[in-house]
């Protein structure tokens, strides 16, 4: 990039760079000042709000970074697109059916999110589906106006009967089959208590899927029913006269699908078997198709793992075609449409918002002016390299003499000064190849490692394995960028750091010119002031999957509401864990704790190690950090 390029850098070249405007949706852009804004549609026009302002509020009311932001508007738009996509996608192909949504609670089962999700959820009827006990117990408290309630997962003796009294209670409530060994059970409570369930079957289907989850389907994946376990499931329900029962067929194809002919496929085989059972003599009336509706993390808009090849109204479009498609001909009635999309409704409001506490430079830090006539002769090399006028820097060579430097110093017959010499003049060799390299594309393809070898390592104040576990377990990626100075342009290159202390607590991997590259483009940091950035897009699936690695607790958690003025109401704030609470959660007891301590701290007054007064201040700052954040704190 040309120097003027660099100095007459704009907002509109940072949008270019991030690819903000291709991942954000239209929920997320850059204001004049260089920072960055969430969006939000009103019939009078759209918001802006810059988040550097509700960081600011937030700060104001005494939360401190990292900082999990929800934006309600967000989850509330995402679930009015898509019930509206697929109101419009029937009405446009004369469907008969319905479309009834519902919102798995694995994807993200925060209360606060459950909470409105339900109460946005509420005028479409939109439902819950629930995989375990606990779930089903928050959803039976939750669940509004007559959404359907799912219930998929391993079910034993109590979720079967919570079920059915939900069922008595007027709750539309599906038993989705998923072992032959829970229907006979389903059977048994059934008349026990009287109750005539609604059930589903969920099967394997045999067209794969690309993405990432491609074993939940076919032969060998853990969840459904095999076509012949489903033919004795449908001969067991005759049996037990309760044929009439079954009236859902669900089936899910993965998440995060992203090619739309894929879902096309899987679709039109669910409708084979949906017809079968209707052959069978079961009244059915719902197909659930699961969930696998992507999220178009890269921007990218094609069949990359991180995109899709479709929009929100081509997926509502294609599950309605393919449906009608596949049953027309054997005139049967068009099924009631079922979908559990999870990440596509809640991945846009939540962000991680954190500052970077320090830098890691790959640069020289002293350089000799002279090497000693006694140094080795790699140190010698090294320096005549960085001296020499030459246009293209031997880098093999380069590290060569770094490696040579090193096996040197592990025989013990280099000193620690050399060592460094050595290493210094390395990094000002390979500093000068990368810059040969920028401006010359027919180097050797040994150079291409450089620019990741270089980077610098910015520590950020988070936890990965907290707050983004899917980047660290399977390779997921999203947005990353700076929340502010987009009127600079970004003059390092980086890849992040994390808290812990483990070489997997990091992020290098970044959307960048609409590419996925191995360092993000960063400002350089100045003195006494914070630089924040953002990960977006991560609402769904992150929250529950994070651990304590280090015991790094919850974050934060503030939920903002924007008002069609552009002003914002902090609807919510919750403090993160505090150190005592995540020690209560690996068993121990925080009072035990500070007592033992206390008695540590009494022992050594006794010994005369500390005064009484050094005691008292010891004791007091144990409390206080028992009370702490778990992360940095200024
Ligand atoms: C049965 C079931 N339904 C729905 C979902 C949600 O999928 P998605 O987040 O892709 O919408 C999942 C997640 O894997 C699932 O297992």
């Amino acid at each position: 990039m040309t120097t003027a390029a660099r100095q007459n850098w704009t907002p509109e070249d940072s949008a270019a760079l991030y690819g903000i405007r291709n991942w954000g949706a239209g929920f997320f852009d850059l204001n004049d000042q260089g920072e960055v804004v969430v969006k939000v549609p009103f019939p009078e026009g759209s918001a802006s709000v810059s988040l550097m302002d509700i960081v600011t509020g937030i700060e104001q009311r005494g939360h401190v970074m990292p900082l999990l932001l929800r934006i309600e508007n967000l989850l509330d738009i995402s679930l009015s697109q898509l019930n509206e996509a697929f109101r419009r996608a029937i009405t446009d192909a004369g469907y008969t059916g319905t479309y009834r949504g519902v919102f798995p609670i694995k994807v993200n089962q925060q209360c606060q999110v459950i909470e409105e999700l339900t109460a946005f959820g509420a005028r479409y009827s939109h439902g819950l589906e629930a995989g375990s006990k606990a779930e089903l117990l928050l959803a039976l408290a939750h669940l509004k106006n007559d959404g359907l309630l799912i219930l998929n997962g391993s079910k034993d003796r109590e979720f079967i009967d919570l079920g059915l009294w939900a069922d008595k209670l007027g709750i539309r409530c599906f038993f989705v089959v998923e072992s032959p060994k829970e229907l006979a059970l389903l059977i048994e409570r059934s008349k026990s208590l009287g109750i005539r369930p609604l059930i589903g079957v969920r099967v394997k289907v045999s067209s794969k899927v690309g993405g990432l989850w491609t074993e939940t389907t076919g032969d060998r994946s853990s969840f459904g029913l095999s076509t012949a376990q489903l033919v004795a499931v449908v001969d067991t329900l005759r049996q037990a006269g309760m044929l009439d029962c079954l009236q859902l067929l669900h089936c899910h194809l993965g998440s995060q699908i992203p090619d739309l002919d894929d879902i096309r496929a899987g679709v039109n085989e669910a409708c084979r078997f949906y017809a079968g059972l209707v052959a069978e003599g079961a009244p059915m009336g719902y197909l659930d198709l699961g969930g696998g509706l992507a999220v178009d993390y890269m921007g990218a808009g094609d069949n990359h793992l991180q995109s899709r090849n479709y929009t929100l109204d081509d997926y509502c479009a294609a599950l309605v075609a393919t449906t009608a498609k596949a049953l027309d001909p054997l005139k049967i009635a068009h099924p009631n449409l079922v979908t559990e999309s999870g990440r596509a409704t809640v991945a846009y409001s939540s962000l991680l918002l954190f500052n970077i506490l320090d830098v890691m430079r790959f640069a020289p830090i002293a350089l000799p002016e002279q090497p000693d006539e006694a140094d080795p002769e790699p140190i010698h090399a090294l320096f005549r390299m960085h001296t020499d006028d030459q246009s293209i820097v031997d880098y093999t060579e380069a590290l060569k003499c770094r490696d040579a430097m090193r096996a040197l110093f592990r025989n013990g017959t280099t000193s620690l000064r050399q060592r460094a010499a050595a290493e210094n003049l390395f990094l000002a060799v390979a500093g000068k190849a990368f810059h040969t390299q920028q401006s010359n594309d027919a180097l050797p393809a040994e150079l291409a490692e450089l620019k990741q070898g270089l980077a610098d390592i910015y520590y950020g104040n988070f936890s990965v394995f907290q707050s983004l576990p899917d980047t660290w377990a399977i390779d997921q990626v999203f947005p990353v960028m700076p929340l502010h100075r987009h009127t600079e342009c970004p003059d390092r290159e980086a890849t992040l750091s994390d808290l812990t202390c483990d070489c997997d607590g990091k992020l290098d991997r970044f959307f960048v010119e609409n590419d996925i590259r191995g360092t993000l483009p960063v400002h350089g940091l100045r003195d006494g002031e914070n630089y924040l950035l953002g990960v977006f897009l991560m609402g769904a699936y992150q929250e529950t999957l994070g651990d304590l690695h280090n015991l790094f607790g919850d974050t934060h958690v503030a939920s903002v509401r924007i008002n069609a003025n552009g002003s914002f109401d902090v609807m919510k704030e919750i403090s993160g864990d505090t150190i005592g609470d995540v020690l209560e959660m690996v068993e121990y007891r925080a009072d035990d704790l500070f007592e033992t301590f206390r008695e540590r701290t009494e022992e050594a007054v006794r010994q005369g190690k500390i005064n009484i007064r050094e005691r008292q201040t010891i004791v007091e700052e144990y409390a206080a950090n028992l009370r702490g954040y778990t992360y940095y704190e200024d």
